[in-house]
């Protein structure tokens, strides 16, 4: 494992983003709370809880629920990597509670509800050593350095690779727009039905950014596609899942609204990497 090399000071050196969670439950970065809903949601939809490990004092967590009757297809969600970014992992808690049983029922699902646990508390994109946590994972981009959190995931790459064997979501958010776009990977020259529905959710809850560039990459229908870099996402195509997206909701648009949209797309992801 590479050693994690910290970031200079000003590269994180920007005010938190926070918002109030519907209803009054809250701040988005409430880790306390955020811990106990989703241990609750877990048991209450029959997922298995394990550790993966420890970052930075931290537990990272897989979920996982079987069904009874087994199930050819496993999927996993991953959410949080960027702790300015929470719609993902209070998303995954969104979903918890309305995915309907016969969803559930049709996959093994694994779920890592929440990667990087200090940028989530805090409010900032990268961990408290100042690492990003999706980025690092492709020893070959030697200008990257691996996290805390990243080690923690390549460390246990057996279970991780195991648990999204049929496909993988990502969830993030952009919080420089008011516009969402989708990354994918698929082996296949043009974006298929996989990509594709990603974007179509996106697009019912939020306009999808204009083609040209987004992120310093091209983006068109609001899908970047076939992308390979340090993340986590490119890393777990380039060990054989055979599709992978990450999800960019809107950090400029209402919050409630992007929970709900990141619920949505797990919803689709499962319902377009199940069987039949
Ligand atoms: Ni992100």
């Amino acid at each position: 494992m590479p050693p994690s090399r910290p970031l200079p000071p000003a590269a994180d050196a920007v005010r938190p983003l926070i918002w109030p969670r519907p209803g009054g439950a809250g701040a988005s970065n409430d880790r306390e709370a955020f811990d106990t809903e989703f241990a609750a949601l877990a048991q209450r939809r029959g997922f298995r809880v394990e550790p993966l490990g420890v970052a930075l004092g931290h537990r990272i967590l897989l979920a996982t629920r079987r069904p009874e009757a087994g199930a050819e297809r496993q999927l996993l969600i991953a959410a949080g990597f960027h702790g300015e970014e929470p719609a993902g992992p209070w998303g995954v808690l969104e979903f918890l509670r309305v995915a309907p049983d016969a969803l559930l029922e049709r996959v093994t699902l694994g779920v890592v509800p929440l990667v990087n646990a200090t940028g989530f508390a805090a409010g900032r994109r990268f961990n408290a050593r100042g690492e990003n946590p999706n980025r690092g994972y492709d020893p070959a981009i030697a200008d990257e350095c691996l996290s805390a959190e990243g080690a923690v995931l390549l460390g246990q790459r057996e279970r991780v690779l195991a648990a999204a064997r049929d496909g993988l979501l990502c969830c993030h958010e952009d919080e420089g727009v008011q516009a969402a776009y989708v990354y994918a990977l698929e082996p296949a020259e043009t974006p298929g039905r996989f990509s594709r529905g990603l974007v179509e959710t996106m697009a019912r809850f939020f306009p999808l950014v204009p083609d040209g560039q987004v992120d310093g990459c091209p983006v068109a229908d609001g899908l970047v596609y076939n992308r390979h870099d340090g993340s986590f996402e490119s890393w777990a195509v380039r060990h054989g899942v055979p599709a992978a997206a990450t999800v960019e909701t809107p950090g400029r648009a209402d919050f409630a609204q992007r929970v709900a949209a990141q619920a949505a797309l797990m919803t689709t992801f499962v319902e377009l990497r199940a069987p039949g």
